[in-house]
């Protein structure tokens, strides 16, 4: 059985993971430098790719000693060649392509949202093709599945992502970076009684938009925090009313690309990838959805919706599968579209 090494660094997190073919993860190491970035409130892209090449040497090693591992056994090395912060991402892919020179190993050029696409496969051996609801603190939209290096945009979001949408509401109520798990911890705390605007909700097609609901969010502390403090009560029913409004928007527009979906392709589950996808709440509510549409609802675990190597390192493995190698002159990018991939 084949063996592939994985490599991510395109945001804030650096990550190493060994996967064998049958879907085991054999080893992984993941160093997150949120310290390093609290005191800017968000992630700084010189101070990421600084961080990333501090930590990556040492992860590497750990992961082939936690799996008492050569570089000699592994198939294939697999590194994030982008979507993200382009020093980050050189930082990876050159290590990675630095690796594959030195064992003469083939090099798999990942696309980060194809890790994040691909997840249910290694967690769930979901087949194709499958609805896939893809949110992070980048990236919000809805894709079918189609294949390896074949996906098909139905929508997305006009202006923030759902993380970041997230991520603002908790910089808001004080909560802190990333705000996705607080919110959602505060949330279980409050009660929703704030009414909040729910964007592009009941109008056709399936794209999103978070930030007319962002500033509803910062009109409403403002007008509350006029007569009382920001006080914990407060803080978890503003977290609750901002996350049913967007559990709300989410059902809503899942509901139409879903529709818009199973007219075009046979599908076989709906899938959720991404930081977001790691919400309790939002996947209780989905699974309800999923149900109705008899069909399997497929999340990963947390760990692995969250940026992480094991994701980079089965896309990695699933392209060494049909031949889709690359050669070590390829490019890391910045912007890489889903549309844009290499297939066979
Ligand atoms: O996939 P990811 O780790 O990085 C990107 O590629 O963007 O996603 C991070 C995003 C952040 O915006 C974070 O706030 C959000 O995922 N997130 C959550 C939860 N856990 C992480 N959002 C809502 N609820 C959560 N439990
Ligand atoms: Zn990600």
């Amino acid at each position: 059985m084949r063996i592939v090494l994985g490599i991510e660094s395109s945001c804030d997190e650096t990550a190493i993971a060994l996967v064998r073919e049958d879907r085991t993860v054999l080893a992984q190491a993941i160093a997150t430098q949120l310290d390093e970035h609290a005191p800017y409130g968000g992630v700084v892209p010189e101070i990421a790719a600084r961080a990333h090449l501090a930590q990556i040497d040492r992860l590497y090693l750990q992961v082939m000693h936690e799996a008492g591992m050569e570089l000699a056994q592994v198939d294939a090395i697999a590194a994030t060649t982008g979507p993200g912060l382009i020093g980050g991402v050189i930082v990876g892919a050159m290590f990675g392509k630095a690796l594959a020179a030195a064992a003469n190993k083939p090099f798999i050029a990942v696309n980060h949202l194809e890790g994040h696409a691909l997840t249910v496969r290694l967690t769930d051996a979901v087949a194709f093709p499958y609805f896939l609801l893809l949110v992070s603190g980048g990236h919000c939209q809805m894709l079918i599945a189609h294949g390896v290096g074949h996906y098909e945009r139905l929508g997305g979001t006009k202006d923030d992502a759902l993380g970041e949408a997230f991520d603002k509401c908790a910089k808001m109520l004080g909560l802190g970076y990333p705000g996705g798990p607080a919110i959602e911890r505060a949330a279980a705390r409050g009660t929703p009684r704030f009414a909040l605007p729910r964007p592009l909700m009941g109008t056709e097609g399936c794209d999103f938009s978070f930030s007319g609901l962002k500033t509803a969010v910062r009109l409403l502390i403002e007008r509350e925090t006029a007569s009382q403090p920001l006080n914990d009560a407060l803080i978890a029913d503003v977290a609750a009313s901002f996350q049913a409004a967007v559990i709300a928007v989410v059902r809503d527009r899942v509901a139409n690309g879903l529709a818009m979906a199973q007219a075009r392709a046979p599908l076989t589950a709906i899938a959720v990838a991404g930081g977001v996808a790691a919400n309790k709440a939002l996947g209780n509510d989905l699974r309800a959805l999923a149900a109705q549409a008899n069909l399997k609802l497929a999340v990963a675990p947390a760990a692995l919706c969250t940026d992480n190597a094991a994701m980079i390192a089965w896309a990695g493995m699933e392209r060494l599968q049909l031949g889709l190698l690359d050669g070590l002159d390829v490019e890391p990018r910045a912007r890489w579209p889903l549309a844009e991939l290499r297939r066979a």
